[in-house]
């Protein structure tokens, strides 16, 4: 349970709030980089953090992220022209480029120098893995490029997705950190989902409905290990990962492809919920990545030309209350991503943490939110860089291995936790 107080902490990252400016220290999935695929197309309207933003990409193929309104008097720059190295309000001509200062105003001579005094708030934005990732803390503090594993392999190991979620990003991360809800929520779609089922581990998941949870501490964040019998008195571990600020590394399954996810705050009642898969051995099948774009595993099947999904709140996520009678499904919902997000967006658009009963199997969320608090408490009184900003934090895997019983899951399983690349993941 939190405090009242707690709970804004933790769930407002607008400018100036506590976990606002801790979250601004970090580099951060902004957009799929097919949305700007080319120099001069259209621009994009960004919202990270309360922010509204907009992305393009100009004639040279740089790539900027500005302040979504024209100085002049607040055109929303979404309607403008993207031409000639920058992007130009169409009320009055007024012109921008990468960087937000302003290099043309029409109107005035240019021996005037007017335009040189015009300057909206510009961020970094840079590509890598098939993702734009945008700064927006001071640029004295800014960190090297993310190094996580899934956006360092080829383009043809990787697929990545992202949806809208109605909710605060904390309520949908709690629920990447969370993995005893397997047993219960996703429990009849692992058997039956292409990228999950046929895995020996999902069994061990099936059959032991009281995992035990241990969480330890790593550079980065937390290891999250959820410890389930295995027979002949081994363990079966999964290790999840979790990354400050909202990174988190679903343990794999058997062969198949491993993933996880980025929740960004949009503001304080919505995120994007990011989902990558990859394999860090080999490329995807073409099998695997046509049930992704169908919306299997981790993805969604959306409404044609967002990023909204087909099944959301207003259509009550399609439930199926048959299905849900028959163990098709546990709870009449379709698909492991919209199983999580009908359950956390339920909870309203941000939960009520001075009213929840916390368990045992509840200790990795609440370490995650303590260390969260913690990191932003540090940053705010002493300056203090959080963890999680350099590539050796963020060179590390989830895994799920059988180990004997008493042996500490985080020291026998540390060399499966680190990212080399080209090697298979452990996975049971
Ligand atoms: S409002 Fe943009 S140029 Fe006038
Ligand atoms: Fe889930």
């Amino acid at each position: 349970m939190l405090t009242r107080e707690q709970n804004d902490t933790l769930t407002q990252t607008g400018p100036g709030t506590p976990m606002g400016e801790l979250f601004r220290r970090y580099w951060i999935p902004a957009l799929l980089a097919v949305e700007l695929p080319e120099p001069d197309c259209p621009p994009v309207r960004v919202k990270l953090m309360s922010e509204r933003l907009i992305a393009f990409r100009d004639t040279q193929g740089r790539l900027g992220l500005i302040d979504e309104f024209c100085a002049h008097r607040g055109v929303s720059l979404w309607f403008g022209r993207n031409e000639d190295s920058g992007l130009r309000c169409p009320y009055h001509g007024w012109k921008y480029d990468v960087t937000g200062q302003c290099v043309e105003v029409p109107s005035e001579p240019v021996e005037s120098g007017f335009c040189s005094k015009i300057k909206l708030k510009g961020y970094k934005l840079i590509e890598r893995g098939g993702v734009l990732w945008a700064y927006l803390g001071p640029p004295e503090t800014e960190p090297p490029p993310p190094e996580y594993e899934f956006a360092t392999v080829r383009d043809s190991q990787r697929y990545v997705s992202k949806r809208i979620q109605d909710c605060n990003y904390l309520q949908a991360m709690e629920g990447g950190i969370d993995s005893s809800h397997v047993s219960f929520l996703h429990r009849y779609t692992m058997s039956s989902d292409p990228l999950f089922k046929g895995a020996a581990g999902n069994q061990y998941n099936l059959a032991d409905a009281q995992p035990r949870f241990e969480v330890v501490q790593s550079d980065g964040g937390l290891l999250i290990g959820a410890r389930r019998n295995a027979g002949d008195g081994n363990y079966y571990w999964r290790v999840t990962q979790w990354l400050l600020p909202f990174f988190t590394m679903i343990p794999p399954r058997g062969n198949h492809s491993v993933h996880g996810h980025f929740w960004v705050p949009i503001d304080d009642e919505s995120c994007w919920t990011w989902s990558y898969d990859y394999h860090p051995a080999r490329d995807l099948t073409q099998s695997e990545v046509a049930a992704m774009k169908d919306g299997q595993g981790v993805h969604v099947r959306y409404i044609p030309g967002t990023f909204r999904p087909v099944q959301n709140k207003d259509n009550d996520y399609l439930m199926d209350r048959r299905a849900q009678k028959e163990g098709r499904t546990f709870s009449g919902i379709e698909g492991f991503a919209m199983q999580d997000a009908s359950v956390q967006e339920s909870m309203g658009p941000i939960q009520d943490r001075t009213r929840e009963n916390l368990v045992s199997t509840d200790n990795g969320i609440i370490m995650a939110r303590h260390r969260l608090m913690k990191a932003a408490k540090a940053l705010e009184e002493k300056g203090a860089l959080p963890p999680g900003r350099e590539p050796a934090h963020q060179r590390v895997r989830s895994a799920s291995v059988i180990l004997p019983p008493n042996r500490p899951f985080a020291e026998a399983a540390q060399e499966s936790l680190r990212a080399i690349p080209g090697t298979a993941p452990a996975s049971v």
